[in-house]
């Protein structure tokens, strides 16, 4: 028998949810397995993704991970695994893989912009910027931005931090090294009306406030390590890819930190376990800052909310 078998599939790149596709995986025979829905959607984002998910034998790849439901972690041997309708799979490459540009390109198979929900507040993302994800997330429920304070956001992607930071009174100067990000998040500023509050500027780190101090600056950085000879090169990459250790952001981002906050400043900003959290607390405390560090588990990984006083 044919039925219609809706499945939501999320990829992932490097662990870390990067798109999700609204794809819908139709007219498969009920008996529908994980292993068919694989070779639905490897028709559909193609060679890219085929190269990562079997290998040339068409066997399956066998450091490829699925979650499905978010609970059961299914590897791709068993594709046996039955599915029914509305059960939603994550696709995780191995660690330090990616899908290169599948995406970019799943992101555009729902029209180019997705809409981003944070506290019934929409924010859209269009291609090549950044989805808030869980990192995006913590930061919002834990960002205590008071009015009349000068907040600083670097990398803000489709603005939603800085935009919550501009809803609470404070002034905002928001950067990102990806001029669509930009262009994004003014738009997602008009559509909430603070455009006026705050200043989005283009560039590298603290490169556009050199000589400027900040009450608080917020920063969700690129954290996790890619293999030393993989070529990333799309803006997309640039929002999560931080070097073979994870690092090469966040260390440039410590060092000029100090230099940007008033003498009561504090910062807030995410890592993970992928990239030596120990690291980053000898260079904050060296800076003499006490830190608070809340932890939030995913499933390959751990993330950090450090609060630096
Ligand atoms: C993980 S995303 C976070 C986006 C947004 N703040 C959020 O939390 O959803 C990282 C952002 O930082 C930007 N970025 C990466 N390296 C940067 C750098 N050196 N200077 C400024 N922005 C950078 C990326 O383009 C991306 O928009």
């Amino acid at each position: 028998m044919v039925v219609d078998l809706k499945v939501e599939v999320r990829l992932f790149a490097n662990l870390r949810e990067l798109a999700k596709t609204k794809a819908v995986v139709e007219d498969l025979e009920s008996e529908a397995n994980i292993g068919d829905i694989l070779q639905k959607i490897c028709e559909r984002f193609g060679a890219k993704f085929r190269e990562q998910i079997l290998d040339r034998h068409g066997q399956p790849n066998e450091n490829v991970k699925i979650l499905l439901n978010g609970r059961n972690i299914i590897f791709l041997q068993n594709t046996a695994t039955k599915l029914k309708d509305g059960d939603v799979i994550a696709i995780f490459p191995p660690v330090g893989g990616g899908f290169g540009n599948v995406s970019n390109r799943a992101l555009s198979t729902s029209g180019g912009t997705t809409v981003a929900y944070y506290k019934e507040k929409a924010f859209n993302v269009v291609e090549n910027v950044y989805e808030p994800a869980e990192d995006t997330f913590l930061l919002a429920d834990n960002l205590d931005a008071n009015p009349g304070e000068r907040i600083l956001e670097l990398g803000t992607g489709c603005g939603l931090l800085a935009i919550l930071a501009a809803k609470a009174g404070a002034r905002v100067i928001a950067t990102d090294m990806n001029p669509a990000a930009l262009e994004c998040a003014r738009a997602n500023a008009a559509a909430h009306d603070v455009a006026d509050s705050i200043d989005f500027r283009l560039g590298d780190l603290f490169e556009p406030v050199a000589g400027e101090r900040f009450d608080l600056v917020i920063f969700n950085p690129p954290y996790l390590p890619i293999k030393q000879n993989e070529a990333l090169s799309t803006p997309l990459d640039l929002a999560w890819e931080a070097g073979p250790e994870g690092r090469a952001v966040i260390d440039p981002f410590l060092r000029e930190l100090p230099n940007h906050l008033v003498d009561s400043g504090r910062a807030l900003f995410v890592q993970s376990s992928l990239s030596n959290l120990e690291r980053t607390l000898l260079k904050l405390h060296g800076h003499g800052f006490s830190v608070n560090i809340m932890r939030k588990k995913l499933p390959f990984e751990e993330l950090f909310l450090l609060h630096c006083f």
